[in-house]
Formats: structure tokens, sequence, C-alpha cells
């Protein structure tokens, strides 16, 4: 049995899992990525199923754990005050206890998977399968920015000062991840970070924030705040005290708050509207495959989701591959996270506006491959939707729809489907299926986007392996890419030294 069967065979008992016992320690010189759990074991299948059971009945008591309601405008300035005051004593510790601090927080996700788990699969339907690989990746960023930071201070010649506050506003989707990420790169550079999680995953908001504190972060330091989206909300950003906001969520948003305090350094992952070629020289099974999970996982609720897949050729006059990917498509078991082989989970809300027009509309020339169907009367669990005949330039080319929506366009050439790939405002996420080699190198040329994936799915950007970030409307702001070698530097102010001494 691997230390992970051990952990999870002491865990079934009811023993308290030992600290930091399924974190994996880097070689010199190598970063290792946190595992996520084997679930082909039986010894986790009955740790999971012991998550499910929690999910159904809500055994952690995750509903009392609640992110600081801060309503009022003198709320908001007593948040600022405390992180302030907290964060001159943070800056004055040595570096190497901030970097020890944030390796805990790794140690201590590892020892609460399951209620991480729990708490991702309650509050936003997250199938357990995603949602464990998203707190390996939490763990991961953990590490790596710990990792990063010891980097930086062997740097000669330059002097690299914290900035003293930081406002972090993650996304829904990855309500651990990217919520962790954020905090915790700010927080190893030396500043304080006040975390407003979204409004439909503050429960997991505030147990990352519980978390946190129980790696010995003060709770000043790091304070994980519930304020309205009205003026006051508002407020949290404008105020003068902040010196940098790091935003992952829809482009609008993004701009709308760069908007109210143009000075303020923003660092803001954006929206996408990702596609994947399929070539003639690709290998269509695999395509079918890697489209299918690209496009559907998480609900398609991902920033780097697949929602367009572009056919060249014979690919596109064939009805083979089609009728792959609708078999793809329809054998995709769809079910809420306590169903143990759920692929693809609920939709975080009853689809309104945008996502809902794209489940019930199609454009001109437009018809189902797959019709998405409502599977219960909650209207949160679909199943998938698959439009052919989507034109360049029509709505569904250019719109992002955050939902179980794919849309096939075709093209006659890998020229021209490289050009309807880079035909929308965002360039985020981009796909490529082909085994010819002179096809890809060709492609990974003249494709615009930030994380380009040959003959493979195009979500799940692992971090140190490959930094995520993308290019246009993908970003606004300081655009170094999160787990990636030049993310801390850009959250910190640099002065450069010449001179004799
Ligand atoms: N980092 C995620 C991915 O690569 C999206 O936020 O899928």
């Amino acid at each position: 049995a691997t230390n992970r069967d051990q952990d999870r065979a002491a865990e079934a008992r009811g023993d308290l899992p030992e600290l930091g016992s399924s974190v994996i320690p880097a070689l010199p010189g190598a970063f290792a990525n946190t595992p996520d759990t084997d679930m082909s074991t039986a010894v986790n299948q009955a740790w999971a199923a012991g998550i499910i059971h929690r999910v159904r009945t809500s055994r952690l008591g995750i509903d009392e754990i609640e992110a600081a309601h801060v309503s009022t405008h003198d709320g908001v300035d007593a948040v600022y005050t405390r992180a302030l005051a907290a964060q001159k004593e943070w800056a004055a510790r040595g570096s190497s206890e901030r970097t020890e601090a944030v390796r805990r927080v790794a140690r201590v996700f590892a020892a609460h998977r399951a209620d991480l788990l729990e708490v991702m699969a309650s509050e936003t339907g997250k199938v357990l399968e995603q949602g464990d690989a998203e707190i390996s990746e939490a763990m991961d960023f953990a590490l790596y920015y710990a990792e990063q930071a010891e980097m930086l201070e062997e740097l000669e010649d330059a002097v690299l000062t914290p900035r003293a506050l930081t406002l972090v506003t993650p996304p829904w989707n990855f309500p651990v991840a990217i919520p962790t990420g954020g905090v915790l790169s700010a927080l190893v550079t030396g500043s304080a970070v006040v975390m407003k999680p979204a409004p439909q995953a503050k429960r997991c908001g505030a147990l990352i924030g519980k978390l946190i504190h129980e790696a010995g972060i003060p709770e000043d330091l790091v304070q994980i705040v519930d304020v309205p989206e009205d003026e006051v909300g508002k407020a949290l950003i404008t105020d003068p005290r902040v010196d940098q906001l790091v935003l992952t969520g829809a482009y609008d948003t993004a701009a709308m708050f760069a908007s109210w305090r143009p000075e303020l350094p923003i660092k803001a992952e954006t929206s996408g509207k990702n596609a994947i070629i399929v070539s003639p020289h690709a290998d269509l099974d695999l395509a079918a495959k890697d489209v299918a999970m690209s496009a559907f996982g998480h609900a398609g609720q991902k920033c780097s989701a697949a929602s367009l897949v572009i056919t060249v050729g014979s690919v596109a006059r064939s009805r083979r591959f089609s009728s792959q990917l609708a078999d793809a498509v329809m054998s995709l078991h769809v079910g809420y996270p306590t169903d143990p082989t759920a692929q693809m989970g609920p939709v975080i809300e009853k689809p309104e506006g945008k996502l809902a027009d794209g489940l019930h509309t199609l454009g001109d020339g437009e018809r189902w491959l797959a019709q998405p169907q409502m599977l219960d009367d909650s209207g949160l669990l679909w199943s998938p939707g698959v439009r052919e005949g989507v034109k360049e330039g029509s709505e569904y080319h250019l719109t992002e729809y955050f939902g179980p929506i794919l849309g096939i366009v075709n093209a006659d050439t890998l020229e021209e489907a490289t050009a309807i790939q880079n035909g929308t405002a965002y360039g985020l996420t981009a796909g490529l299926h082909s085994l010819h080699d002179g096809e890809i190198a060709w492609w990974t040329q003249h494709v615009e986007a930030g994380n380009l994936y040959v003959n493979r799915g195009i979500t799940g950007a692992i971090v140190e392996r490959q930094a995520f970030g993308g290019w246009k409307r993908s970003a606004i702001g300081e655009t170094s890419k999160a787990g990636g070698p030049n993310y801390l530097v850009h959250l910190m102010d640099a002065s450069d030294v010449v001179g004799r001494r």
C-alpha cells in the first residue's frame, strides 16, 4: 500500500491522519507535483464513499463555516486597518519563516483533503475526482510559490519590496485552487491578503481561510470576507490602501473593476472561447474523447473549457468524427457529486441569460448533434449539448457561454481553422489534434493563445509544468502566468541597483 492508502485506511478507521503524510517532498532542484488520489483502489473508494455520505448528511457541519460578513464601509475600514498592522510584523519576519508557513498550508490541506472535497461538492457541485485534482493544484501552488520566493531571495542587484495589501477576488468554478493560489502567492512575498470569495463559493473560501490560519498564519494577515456586491463591495476595491488586485472572473467584471481605480495594479485572468482543431491527420478516437472531456468536464464551467471544435477537410466532410463525438458525449455520465461515477456534474445555478439562450436556441444554419436536456426539476442537471453547422463570425463562435455546450465549425484547411480559432476576442487555451509534425510546428507558431495543447485535452494546466494565463481579452493588467516562474516578481515592486560601495 502507498502512504496515501495507509492514510486513507487510518482515516476510514477514524484516526486523525498525520499532518503532511501525503505530501511528497521535492528532490533537490526538481519540483514535484502533488499526486491526486488514486480512485481505483478499494481503500480510496471507501474513503470517497465516506465523503459522499458526509455530503448527503452534512456531517462536517460545513453550513457553520462562514466567511466574516462585512456589510458597512466602517467594516471594510476595520478589515484593512487590521490587515496593515499584521503586515508590518509579517514583512519583518525572515523570508524563510514566510516560506515555511506557506509550506505548512500544503500540509494542512493534505490532512483536510476530505473536508475540502466535501465543501466543494456540497456548495458548488464539483464531482469528487475533479475536486481532488483541484486540491492537488492548491497544494502545488503553496509549495511552488514557497520555492519561488526562496529563489527570489537569491537574486543579486535587485531589491524586491512587497506590496502591503493585496485584494484577491476568485471565481466559484475552481473554488479551492484559484483562491489558494491568489492568497498564498501574495502572502509569501510579504503582503497581507484580503480575499472575497465568489458569492456561490463562500463556504469554500471560509474553509480555506480556516486551514490557512490552522497552519499558523495570523488571522488579521489573511482575512476572508463576505462583502455584498453593492457600494460596500465597491469600496473594498476603491479603498486607496489596496495596493493590488488579483482577480479571476469574467472579462466584463474585471474591466469594470479596473475602471473604478485605473491606477490600481491588476492581475486578472478572465474569459475564454477556446477551440480544438481536428485535422485529417488526427487520431480521431483520441480527439473525440479529449474534446468531450475538455468541453464537458465540470459541465463546461471552466475558462479553459473547449466550446468549439473545428473540423478540417475530410474530417469536416465525413460523418465519422461527428458520430464518434456524439457517442463520446452521450456516454458521459451526468450526475451530482453524490454519485461516485459522475463525470459531469450540475451547473452552478439555474441557467439564465446567455447560458439559457445557448441551451435552448440555435443560430442560423445550426442543428443539434446532441440536444441538451434538463435531467431533473432542479434545472441544474443538463445533458451535454453539441451543435453542428456553427458559422464563422456567428454569435456562438464569438461568445463565451460557460456551460455544457459545444459547437462544431467546419474549415477547409488548417490555416482557415486557425483563423477561426484566433477569430474571437479571447486567447486562453487552444488545442490541435494532428499527428503531422509540420502541422503542429506551423500551428504553434500561428495560434494566438496562452496555453496550447497538442493531441490532448485543453484543460488542467499543471503548476510549474505549464504556467496558466491568456492573451487578448483573456487577461487584464499584469499578465504573468499563475503557477509559472514570473508570477511572484510581478506582485512586488522592484528596484534595480547599480554603483560601487
Ligand atoms: N487552470 C485551469 C485549467 O487549466 C483553469 O482555471 O483548466
